[in-house]
């Protein structure tokens, strides 16, 4: 019987997580497919418990639901109860259990272009969702300095005593760190600023940027962000969210179907659908 994979979201017209999985599923030619369902907040329950009578074999939450769907499961993974968000759930014999394959996700797509991942002070730039997965993940695999600048310093600081992993971090203001970008190797722009339709914002400028300096943005519309841009006009190595996207969805598939996808496939079929040119 075909397994059922699917993606609870509010909203979920545009995710790109059908394609890309439905196409590897046919790829590698296991009878399943994999399915988006709009979840109003209020019925999220519903949806799981439904999921669960059916037999679903596993699925991905997002936006608004990966907190809410927490207590909803079975059990869940160490690093997902600590980041206090799930993005995968995988059905094992019968039990939803729940993993964050995001900021494990980053990692993984980073370490595609840049060696010793581990040796690089690093800078994040925000503190929301998104940011305390990748601090969290990155901290989890041994990083030992990690600053965060954020708008607002005291939910920086929040999340720093909140790691629960050893790593020496101190948090800023967006204005304090014009200036002191010289000292990481490393930079990761977390928030939102300066995706579509906003594309002529950027969270701070790149002036005083070390040259040897990684930058990463996990925007993919645009493919370059501006804070990218000048970036890679100063000098640096850049990397758009679209590695992050790919890798998330390669590390749940490989839960779902014990197979680590061919991920350049993937980032192929994502930029397609984005409008730009293959790899
Ligand atoms: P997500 O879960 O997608 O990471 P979020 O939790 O809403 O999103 O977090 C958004 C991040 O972008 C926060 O760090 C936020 O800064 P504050 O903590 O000060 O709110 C940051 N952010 C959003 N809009 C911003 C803006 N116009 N200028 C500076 N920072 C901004």
């Amino acid at each position: 019987m075909k397994k059922l994979l699917a993606v609870l979201g509010d909203p979920i017209e545009h995710s790109l997580s059908p394609i890309m999985h439905n196409d590897l599923l046919a790829h590698y030619m296991i009878d399943a497919h994999y399915h988006p369902f709009k979840v109003k907040k209020e019925d999220l329950p519903m949806a799981v418990k439904g999921l669960k009578a059916i037999g679903a074999s596993g699925f991905n939450v997002t936006i608004p639901h990966k907190t809410a769907i927490m207590p909803l499961l079975d059990r869940i993974d160490e690093l997902a109860l600590k980041i206090g968000a799930v993005n995968t759930v995988v059905n094992e014999d019968g039990q939803f259990v729940g993993y964050n394959t995001d900021g494990p996700g980053f990692i993984r797509g980073l370490e595609q272009v840049i060696d010793s991942v581990e040796n690089r002070k690093v800078l994040i730039i925000g503190a929301g969702g998104a940011a305390r997965a990748i601090y969290f993940s990155l901290a989890q695999k041994g990083l030992k300095n990690i600053d965060i600048a954020n708008r607002t310093v005291s939910k920086a600081q929040e999340l720093i005593r909140e790691c629960p992993y050893l790593v020496s971090s101190k948090a800023i203001s967006l204005e304090e760190f014009k200036g002191h970008l010289m000292s990481y190797n490393l930079i990761i722009q977390t928030t939102q600023i300066g995706m579509y339709p906003r594309t002529n914002e950027q969270p701070l400028s790149l002036e005083s940027l070390n040259k040897d300096a990684f930058v990463c943005d996990i925007i993919y519309n645009p493919f370059e962000s501006q804070f990218l841009r000048e970036a890679r006009l100063n000098g640096c190595g850049t990397q758009n969210g679209i590695e992050m996207f790919v890798f998330q969805g390669a590390l749940a598939f490989e839960k779902w179907t014990g197979k680590f996808p061919d991920t350049h496939r993937m980032k192929n079929i994502v930029m397609e659908q984005l409008g730009g040119t293959k790899c």
